[in-house]
């Protein structure tokens, strides 16, 4: 007998590219041993344990400020985080935004993290067409395909999605079957920052093919990595919210990676309308709202300590990411097309010559010890593993086969040599038939 499962549930009992290929690898992980570079966990000594511990006693000794912190909250979100991330865009000037800027806009918290704006946005919208970058966040674009919805992704450069081959695509495209824009400004996998004059060409094309239907296409930025660009000196990104008509760009940001996942703390920059009072009802319906508590320690952070925060945070990314790139050129260097990361975020972005590194491929069975030799798997016991994330996970170019994403946010520089030396032995092994 069978449950009267919905179409969602029937596709979501297919686990996802990439929970497939961590599910094995998770089971038996050795710690100390076997390498997880698959992740997109921070790094845990970035997490201000310290500082969240005194907010949290600041706020429930604090009744008068924060009512009712450890009780239900609103489905808008706390007004002292609307304010503090207000407050925190106008005093740092993030993406050039002013308190004008915010006028007749509402800044909304998710009920879990940015994730759950983004699923809350596939149920808002009918399913259709999303137009992303390839590669793209395949973790989302899963739960859009699951939803129903088709994936349109546009190749990038290093200036971020090609506005030319969007143009070209979108000619092809029956412009009523499209819902929305989900632009990633900072990408992942790539980590390619989009330059603010694609930022514009973006919104200036899907606000043009929004005329020409006369419904709105929203651009979605989300800029979940956009407080960790920790090169200095390149071109300071400016707000898409700065750009086209208010009811057609919302922007998405997250506190995950420069204060903590745990927080869970996600939220929406968006028009006062239609489009916020639903996405508000759905929080709402998935969970009341985001936790209080959390919300207010959040709060906290942002007003009494996000400037040490993210300079500590961007100074040892940026260390781990210069130390990494030296390894590449000392171990992978001949093997290597090109790469893309080190300026922002948490990831590298591999490109190989002739090496496939897909789930089928020799690379990925030597990493993962699935070669069938003994000599090459271990005898008694399996030798030192490494997962990565496939190019194919998360790109349909004819390059993806090629590709694979390496996070550098967990693991400790040392671990990184060992794993750069295994992908090396990877290579050699792959090279060698
Ligand atoms: C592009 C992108 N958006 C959103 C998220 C999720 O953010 P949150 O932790 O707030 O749910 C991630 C997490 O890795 C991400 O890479």
């Amino acid at each position: 007998m069978k449950y009267a499962f919905s179409k969602l549930a029937k596709a979501s009992l297919v686990p996802s590219a990439v929970n497939q290929l961590t599910a094995d690898f998770a089971e038996d992980f050795r710690e100390g041993t076997d390498i997880n570079l698959g992740v997109g966990y921070v790094n845990d000594s970035t997490i201000p344990a310290d500082a969240i511990g005194e907010a949290f006693s600041e706020i429930v000794s604090n009744q008068h400020q924060y009512r009712n912190a450890l009780n239900y909250g609103g489905a808008d979100g706390s007004p002292n985080l609307r304010r503090a991330i207000m407050n925190y865009y106008i005093r740092c000037n993030i993406g050039g935004l002013s308190e004008k800027n915010f006028e007749g806009r509402k800044i909304l918290i998710g009920a879990n993290g940015a994730t759950s704006i983004l699923d809350a946005l596939s149920d808002i919208f009918e399913p259709g067409v999303v137009i992303t970058a390839d590669p793209y966040y395949y973790i989302y674009t899963e739960t859009l395909e699951r939803k129903g919805y088709k994936i349109v992704a546009i190749p990038e450069d290093d200036e971020g999605l090609k506005v030319d081959l969007l143009s070209k695509t979108l000619e092809q495209l029956s412009p009523d079957t499209i819902r929305f824009f989900y632009i990633v400004t900072v990408n992942n996998p790539s980590t390619v920052i989009l330059s603010n004059q694609r930022r514009k060409a973006i919104v200036k094309i899907a606000q043009r093919i929004s005329q020409k239907i006369g419904r709105i296409i929203p651009v979605v930025f989300d800029k979940a990595y956009e407080d960790i660009i920790h090169k200095t000196g390149i071109e300071k990104p400016v707000s898409g919210l700065k750009f086209g008509k208010p009811d057609g760009v919302f922007e998405i940001g997250t506190l995950s990676k420069i204060f903590a996942p745990a927080l869970r703390i996600g939220y929406i920059i968006c028009s006062d309308n239609d489009f916020a009072k639903v996405l508000t009802q759905r929080t709402s319906d998935i969970g009341f709202s985001s936790p209080l508590i959390n919300q207010e320690i959040a709060g906290w952070l942002l007003d009494h300590y996000i400037h040490q925060q993210r300079e500590k945070v961007n100074r040892g990314y940026q260390k781990k990411a210069q130390f990494i790139q030296q390894l590449f050129t000392k171990h992978l260097g001949k093997y290597l097309k090109c790469y893309s990361g080190g300026d922002a975020a948490f990831y590298f972005y591999l490109t190989f010559n002739d090496i496939r590194t897909d789930k089928e491929s020799r690379f990925f069975n030597f990493l993962t010890r699935t070669t069938g030799d003994p000599n090459i798997d271990g005898l008694t016991e399996k030798l030192p593993r490494l997962i990565y994330i496939p190019g194919t996970i998360c790109s349909k170019t004819s390059d993806s086969k090629y590709q694979l994403r390496l996070s550098y946010g967990f693991e400790e520089p040392q671990v990184f040599e060992r794993a750069v030396k295994l992908m090396a032995e990877a290579c050699v092994y792959a090279m060698s038939y």
